[in-house]
């Protein structure tokens, strides 16, 4: 038989169960494959001998019409060393890394790369560590900083996570600059650290630690959230078996959590940002406490102590009982904003909310009147045919000055005197689907 005779419509032709098909499309798919394959066959055959009747060997894997094509899978391919990269400088010394400046020796690119602490681990990798690569994977944006790879050392201890280099935190830019942000950068500041949080909430992704040293800006006018250590995925029903309460530093911990709540969500992230925001207005912390106790009474003093409509699931937190609140006052937003805008303070109580379901989205946030340029009717104002322009517009990126980085060994640094992440290693767990 010659091979232009061979086709699907030729009934003399075997045919393997396998093959069979009732769609015509893959009929002639198969022929493709098969008809190459009997060649091939025909030529390694010696003259002499017969080929066995049922006998093909397929050029390509032949498989059922029923089963899908495989879809793509990338190959695994081991890590690199960390020699690919040479060290230029130590950054800063965390509580759970060591930060370095270096080289891409292939590229000539600056990263940084954190060295994650694992000497101390007896337990085997830790999930912390798990949590924060797969966060920052998770959660890539323009205003989250970015991740390029995870190399690894001589010894199983040496695990490093590579990433974009960027130029300062927002701590230490603070504490050194001259004068402090203007309202107009404040408010770009705010929008870029809105929007990367509303990209983490969005992909079930709480951060957990947010604060100003764990805020990157580069000499660009960009800022982007770091430190994703304490960071977990968050879902429905939210925290099964309870989340740990030891999360967020002290002073911008959200105060559900300091009373004790089992299960909390987005609204952690979004005191967190309330606290930022005034520490940019203040160039100092909100609440510099130094203790639990101390924290909840300068929480109480400014918004004015909890009541049943500002908070009403407040009796029913673990804690609420063992605290004694103070005589009702009203808040003290006004006397400590003194210069701030009336759409500023609103913003500004809408994150600062007792209530996490009172408390403003980073979502909504972000279509705030603080941040438009449309008229804004003041909330507290009655006079509702008042309007007021709120001014000035946010500054654009490209128009912030720059500053010597500390980090890249343009300046010395100083030193750090703001409290640590909270221990993680009671939040050492099993790790389950859920967690990841
Ligand atoms: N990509 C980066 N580029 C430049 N500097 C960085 C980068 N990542 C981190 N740093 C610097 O290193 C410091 C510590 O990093 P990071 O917060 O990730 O570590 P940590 O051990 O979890 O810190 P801490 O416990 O103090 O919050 C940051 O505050 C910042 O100054
Ligand atoms: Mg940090």
């Amino acid at each position: 038989m010659s091979e232009s005779t061979a086709g699907p419509s030729t009934p003399s032709r075997k045919r393997s169960r396998w093959q069979n098909s009732d769609d015509n499309d893959h009929e002639e798919d198969q022929q493709l494959i098969i008809n190459p394959a009997k060649r091939r066959i025909k030529l390694k055959q010696p003259a002499s001998s017969a080929a066995p009747p049922n006998r093909q060997i397929p050029k390509y894997p032949v498989h059922s019409v029923y089963v899908p094509p495989r879809t793509y899978h990338p190959p695994i391919t081991p890590s690199r060393s960390v020699y690919s990269y040479e060290r230029l400088n130590q950054i800063e010394e965390g509580t759970y890394g060591v930060v370095f400046r270096a080289k891409d020796k292939q590229t000539g690119d600056i990263v940084a790369l954190k060295k994650l602490k694992l000497d101390e681990e007896k337990n085997g990798f830790p999930i912390t560590a798990l949590r924060e690569i797969n966060a920052l994977m998770a959660c890539r944006h323009e205003n989250v900083v970015g991740i390029r790879e995870v190399v690894v050392g001589d010894t199983l201890t040496q695990v490093f996570i590579v990433m974009d280099f960027i130029e300062h935190d927002l701590k230490s830019l603070l504490t050194l600059m001259p004068s402090p942000f203007l309202q107009s950068e404040i408010k770009t500041l705010m929008l870029q650290l809105l929007s990367a949080v509303k990209h983490c909430h969005a992909n079930w992704i709480l951060h957990r630690d947010l604060k100003t040293s764990n805020l990157l800006m580069n000499n660009r006018g960009t800022i982007m959230v770091a430190d994703f250590g304490l960071a977990r995925r968050y879902g429905d029903p939210v925290g099964v078996g309870g989340m740990t309460q030891l999360v967020v530093t002290l002073w911008y911990r959200a105060p559900e959590i300091l009373l004790g709540a089992e299960t909390y969500s987005t609204a952690v992230d979004m005191w967190s940002v309330g606290c930022i925001f005034a520490e940019l207005l203040l160039k100092e912390p909100l609440f510099q406490a130094k203790n639990e106790l101390e924290l909840i009474s300068m929480i109480f003093k400014l918004l004015g102590p909890p009541t049943n409509n500002t908070w009403p699931a407040y009796s029913s937190l673990p804690l609420a009982q063992t605290i004694t609140l103070p005589p009702p006052h009203p808040h003290q937003f006004r006397q400590k904003f003194q210069y701030m805008t009336t759409a500023g303070i609103d913003l500004l109580m809408s994150m600062l909310t007792y209530d996490p379901d009172q408390r403003i989205s980073a979502e909504e946030a972000l279509e705030h009147p603080y941040f438009t340029f449309v008229l804004f009717i003041a909330r507290s104002c009655y006079k509702f045919n008042e309007v007021h322009r709120e001014s000035p517009l946010p500054k654009h990126p490209d128009l912030f000055g720059s500053f010597p980085s500390a980090a890249a060994g343009e300046k010395k640094r100083k030193v750090f005197d703001s409290p640590s992440a909270p221990a993680r290693a009671s939040d050492y767990k099993v790790l389950t689907e859920f967690d990841m």
